[in-house]
């Protein structure tokens, strides 16, 4: 096969190194320059005139997700709510979205806001009861994530492609979770994919930045138009360091999420752990489904139930030395939270503790999460 080499296409893994595109042809850059301007001379090559409209760094960045997710195009904002807001802000007054119950908790409020306002409908399901994909007919948009959390839920995109397109409802993915390198919902029937580069695209939880990708050249023009309109663009330093960031997103994503395998393995059957929620875990509900839609891994997050009140589990959480007691996910470092300590997420039990896999040595993370679990009479004994 040797002789098909240099007609096939890289793997991801690879394309993600070379994304910012080739060295600049003027200077040798391998490096792509991080363009400031507020402003652009009339009458250049590229057509670029205000900085609010394009941007050369953030077409770079766009070009880079695009690829990445298969699609034609990407739109960038100044955080993933943003771009959150502007795919919403395609609708229709009155329009009726449905929504995944475990959808990131900002997510949510912000529907739950325009509803109070007049401005949409929504109606919140199980993204994962396999009746639930009915509830497209009569929507105008289904907003699922690839890997939901903090239970790690994995909904059957093909199943709800085929009732969002009966009903002629766009099909939006938040894929923040589960990266580009693991799922692509775009080949399995989304119409736009939405990042949070804040997170695994970052990757060291320096910025603040969103992307949108798609396919239909009209929904991205909108979605342009839109970031024009109303100013949510994100900073030119935000979109060289996501850039930057997603040159070591594939080795990061490989080693989190081999680590978040590992650590639910050991942690699964631990006193007083409860539940450990991981799509690679052979009892996680959509384990079988999770091996179809996500290739490569199961992603960097895991969760446990502690068999403690919320108090017995914010002082776990207040205990470990190398994971850190904050919320996010997705970075080198990792991270741990009592997860319903947050509006939105009181249907969690008290003691549940999400964590985000970073890119520590994974012995050092399992001691120091088993010492602060066992102040509360939790976790493996590791003699
Ligand atoms: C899955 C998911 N989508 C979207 C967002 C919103 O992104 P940002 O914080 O960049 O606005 C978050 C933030 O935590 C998230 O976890």
């Amino acid at each position: 096969m040797e002789g098909d080499q240099p007609t096939s296409r890289p793997a991801a893994a690879t394309r993600v190194v070379h994304s910012a595109g080739p060295p600049d042809p003027r200077s040798g850059a391998l490096v792509p320059p991080l363009v400031m301007s507020a402003t652009f001379a009339h009458g250049n090559p590229e057509g670029l005139a205000y900085g609010r409209d394009r941007n050369p760094t953030w077409e770079l960045l766009e070009k880079a997700v695009a690829d990445l997710e298969g699609g034609a195009g990407a739109v960038s904002f100044a955080s993933g709510m943003a771009g959150v807001a502007a795919v919403l802000d395609l609708l229709p007054l009155g329009a009726e979205v449905v929504v995944a119950r475990d959808a990131y908790s900002g997510t949510r409020e912000l529907l739950a806001h325009l509803e109070a306002t007049g401005r949409l409908r929504r109606r919140v399901v199980d993204a994962t009861d396999p009746r639930a994909p009915e509830a497209a007919l009569g929507a105008a948009m289904v907003w699922l994530e690839a890997l939901g959390n903090p239970l790690l839920s994995v909904p059957d995109l093909p199943a709800w492609k085929e009732s969002a397109g009966r009903a002629g409802a766009l099909l939006v993915v938040d894929n923040t979770l589960a990266t580009p390198l693991l799922c692509q919902p775009l080949a399995l029937g989304a119409d736009l994919v939405v990042h949070s580069a804040s997170k695994h695209l970052g990757g060291h939880s320096d910025l603040m930045l969103g992307v949108v990708a798609g396919d239909d050249p009209d929904l991205l023009q909108r979605l342009h138009a839109h970031r024009t309109r109303q100013g949510g663009c994100p900073g030119q330093l935000e979109a060289w360091l996501t850039l930057r960031g997603m040159r070591t997103l594939a080795v990061r994503i490989e080693r989190q999420a081999a680590s978040a395998a590992w650590l639910a393995g050991r942690l699964l059957g631990s006193p007083r752990i409860s539940a450990v929620h991981y799509p690679g875990l052979m009892g996680h509900p959509q384990h079988d489904r999770a091996r179809r839609q996500l290739k490569g891994g199961f992603g960097a997050m895991l969760s446990i139930e502690v068999d403690t009140d919320a108090a017995g589990a914010e002082r776990v959480c207040a205990a470990t030395r190398i994971w850190t007691n904050a919320t996010s996910l997705g970075s080198v470092e990792s991270l741990l939270e009592r997860r319903a300590r947050w509006a939105g997420e009181e249907y969690l039990p008290a003691g549940l503790i999400r964590l985000s896999v970073g890119i520590e040595e994974r012995e050092d993370l399992l001691r120091d999460l088993a010492q602060a679990l066992a102040l509360v009479g939790a976790g493996p004994d590791l003699g």
